[in-house]
C-alpha cells in the first residue's frame, strides 16, 4: 500500500474556507495539510508501522491495516505504530503551498507565510 510517486514535491492550494484544523487531503498523495493558529502543517499518511495509508477518524486517523491510530499531531494514539506520522516540509505563500514529501521537519514546525 506504499505509494510512490516521481515527483516528491507537490503544489497545493488550501481553499479559502478550510475550517482551522480540519484537514485537507490533496488528491492523489498521502498527505494531510492543517491550517492552524500557529501556521501551516503537512503531516504523511503514510503508517510508521508497515506502511499503510492512515484515514481521517474522529480527531485524528486511523490505520486500516493493523488499526494504529495517530492524533491531529501524528501523535501515537494506539499502537502497533512504533512513532509519530512525518511532518512534512511546506512553503509557500497566500494559500499556495508547496509540499515536499521527500523532506520531513520535526513535529511542531510549522510554517507561517
Ligand atoms: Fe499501520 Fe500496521 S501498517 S498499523
Amino acid at each position: 500500500a506504499v505509494m510512490s510517486s516521481p515527483t516528491k514535491k507537490f503544489k497545493v492550494k488550501l481553499p479559502e474556507s478550510l475550517p482551522l484544523e480540519t484537514p485537507f487531503l490533496p488528491p492523489g498523495r498521502s498527505v494531510a495539510l492543517y491550517r492552524t493558529g500557529e501556521g501551516v502543517y503537512a503531516l504523511s499518511l503514510v503508517c510508521t508501522h508497515l506502511g499503510c495509508i492512515v484515514k481521517p477518524s474522529g480527531k485524528g486517523f486511523e490505520c486500516p491495516c493493523h488499526g494504529s491510530f495517530f492524533g491531529e499531531d501524528g501523535s501515537v494514539k494506539k499502537g502497533p505504530a512504533p512513532k509519530p506520522l512525518a511532518w512534512l516540509k511546506v512553503t509557500g505563500s497566500a494559500g499556495s503551498y508547496v509540499v515536499d514529501e521527500g523532506s520531513a521537519v520535526p513535529m511542531g514546525t510549522y510554517w507561517r507565510a
